[in-house]
């Protein structure tokens, strides 16, 4: 069985052909990193403009020097919701032509379930486990039962981590994406300046960054010659402190031994670094994919997709994306 896969969900305009038996043939991605930097994060219009500007050249490029015939696809995956609408419906609308010219099945994703598979790239992790999806848009536990099983156990209540990764570095002047600078300067920085955790001791399960990021403006505003090193190093070690602590107390609560992180920020050498010590520690197994499959990228949703048509899911050809559709609802549609 073999999937086209197209993910234009954010600021990546991400393509793949997968083989459910053999894996990915080819996977091909362009970065709008360049293109928001000036702006110090997405600015949506720009980004549904370049999806597409380059979804053709990059369907060129995927078949180009394989042998592969696109008619020879049994199915087209691709993401449906959640992310910025402008740049779902180019990804969507490019979707249904491709399907619609060659008389193949839709089957829609949910980026998040995307996100959670991408781990099963690598290796196949037992049900059930907690998920930690911590990204640009979404910083979230869920206990994930089966397979569009999910169960939503907190999230965060104003910014996700990745957005104040991007904020911070957009006060420092470092440009977007803010998570991959800030993660390398805070390694050369010392954490020395003492930031909030907000929520840390909180029962729940929910998170909130957004008075860290307020912590970090107030702090370069009365520190006149900070080091930027040690400013992302106390940024980096409270951001980490809360995920990793918001995930310990999942598993507790749920009394499960498996840990799944996933999304742009897992992708994050400490909070890589601090997870496997915990893990160590205290035996639970910890699945974190590699850092070309924690960011957006297609391979996860051809995983999901493949999963999805399997269980004989598809979509009519009168689908339209949805900038926000809860995961665990959208699990139970189309079953
Ligand atoms: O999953 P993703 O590619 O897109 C969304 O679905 O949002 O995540 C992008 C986010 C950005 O906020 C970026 O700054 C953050 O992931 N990110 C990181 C790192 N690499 C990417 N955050 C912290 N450390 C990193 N190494
Ligand atoms: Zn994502």
């Amino acid at each position: 069985m073999i999937t086209l896969a197209v993910e234009t969900s954010c600021d990546e305009t991400a393509l793949c052909l997968y083989d459910s038996k053999k894996g990915p043939i080819r996977d091909v991605l362009l970065s709008q990193a360049k293109v928001h930097s000036p702006f110090g994060g997405v600015v949506p219009e720009l980004s549904a403009r370049e999806h597409t500007r380059n979804l053709l050249p990059l369907l060129e490029l995927l078949l180009k020097d394989t042998s592969f015939d696109l008619k020879d696809i049994d199915f087209v995956s691709f993401t449906l919701t959640p992310g910025l609408i402008l740049s779902l419906v180019v990804g969507v609308s490019f979707a249904k032509g491709v399907a619609f010219t060659l008389g193949k099945p839709l089957v829609p994703v949910h980026h998040l379930e995307g996100h959670i598979y991408s781990v099963f790239l690598e290796k196949t992790v037992e049900y059930p486990f907690v998920a930690l999806i911590v990204s640009g848009g979404h910083t979230d536990l869920f206990l994930v039962e089966d397979f569009g099983r999910y169960r939503f156990l907190g999230g965060t209540l104003d910014d996700a981590a990745g957005e104040s990764y991007d904020k911070v570095a957009k006060m420092l002047g470092l440009g977007y994406p803010g998570g991959p600078v800030i993660d390398k300067l805070a390694r050369e920085g010392e954490p020395k300046y003492e930031l909030p955790r907000p929520m840390i001791f909180s029962e729940d399960l929910n998170f909130s960054f957004s008075g860290l990021k307020t912590a970090v403006m107030n702090l370069i505003r009365k520190e006149k010659n900070f080091k930027v090193e040690d400013v992302a190093s106390s940024f980096q070690e409270a951001v980490v402190d809360i995920l990793v602590s918001k995930s310990l107390k999942a598993l507790d609560k749920t009394g499960i031994k498996r840990l799944v992180v996933v999304g742009g920020v897992s992708a994050n050498s400490r909070l890589r670094e601090v997870l496997k010590e915990k893990s160590e520690e205290l035996s639970f197994k910890l699945y974190i994919p590699h850092p070309r499959l924690s960011t957006d990228n297609a391979l996860m949703i051809a995983y999901a997709g493949t999963e999805r048509f399997k269980r004989g899911i598809t979509a009519p050809m009168d689908i339209n994306p949805e900038p926000n559709i809860p995961l665990e609802e959208f699990g139970k549609l189309w079953s």
